[in-house]
């Protein structure tokens, strides 16, 4: 296998998505850690939802409606200003400590970013990290107008880098990401940050949110898609009163 290019997942693959949490708790003291959880379930899923409804909508309105979900289903009142200085941070994200000094040990392959990202946020993104000095191109799925791991969105790589799916390595710490990558026949590294070990240790160590409440918190409220239902109403039996 002859490697030409090495491309990366930006979002918690160079990308500490975690470190908004330093954000989230200092703008709604107490909730930072269920914000930050729910914002990239949810971030991720409006995704999904909307490549699948054919209502593409590029990943910073998809960021900010995701913030917004999360901070009315906990039923948090904010001002405009706590909004955007969380949003900010999306332009602002931590580096994982050791991806600077791999990107540099990967010369002379072409490297790059193969995001979900839009261009502007991705842009700021990595100039504000200092990445452009290291970086070939910074490709944003925006351009198909959909999100991975739809495959049309991982054969940007080879008509920005020209380059055949088999001398690309991709490189996602997401699992649906480097399944996606691989469907489509790129090589992938999956960067596994959490096992099943450390998992069982969080359970005993009671670090998890009750598992109803993270469902309560993630699929109970109507979603933010642009798509209000007619009625609300809260069993079947309200149902005759409406028709
Ligand atoms: C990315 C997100 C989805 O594409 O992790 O960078």
């Amino acid at each position: 296998m002859s490697i030409k290019a090495v491309v990366f997942d930006a979002y918690g693959t160079l990308y500490d998505i975690q470190s908004v949490a330093e954000v989230t708790e200092d703008a709604f003291p107490g909730y930072g850690e269920i914000i930050t959880q729910v914002w990239r379930i949810k971030q991720l899923e409006y995704t999904w939802l909307r490549s699948l409804m054919r209502r593409y909508q590029d990943f910073a309105a998809v960021t900010r409606d995701s913030l917004a979900y999360t901070l009315r289903m906990l039923g948090l009142a904010y001002e405009n200003d706590a909004f955007e200085r969380v949003i900010e941070k999306y332009l602002h994200l931590d580096l994982y400590p050791d991806a600077t000094a791999a990107l540099a040990a990967l010369r002379p392959r072409k490297l790059a970013i193969l995001s979900n990202g839009s261009p502007d946020m991705l842009n700021a993104l990595v100039r504000n990290s200092g990445l452009d000095a290291l970086l070939d191109a910074t490709i944003s799925v925006d351009a198909k107008k959909t999100f991975k791991p739809s495959p049309e969105a991982y054969e940007l790589v080879g008509e920005v880098l020209g380059t055949a799916p088999n001398e690309v390595l991709f490189v996602s710490s997401n699992p649906w990401d480097a399944a996606g990558a691989k469907s489509f026949g790129l090589n992938v590294a999956w960067i596994e940050r959490v096992t099943p070990e450390t998992m069982a240790l969080a359970c005993v160590e009671n670090e998890l949110v009750a598992p109803l409440t993270m469902f309560k918190a993630i699929r109970t409220q109507m979603d933010e898609l642009g798509f209000a239902p007619d009625h609300c109403i809260h069993a079947l039996s309200e149902l005759p009163g409406i028709v």
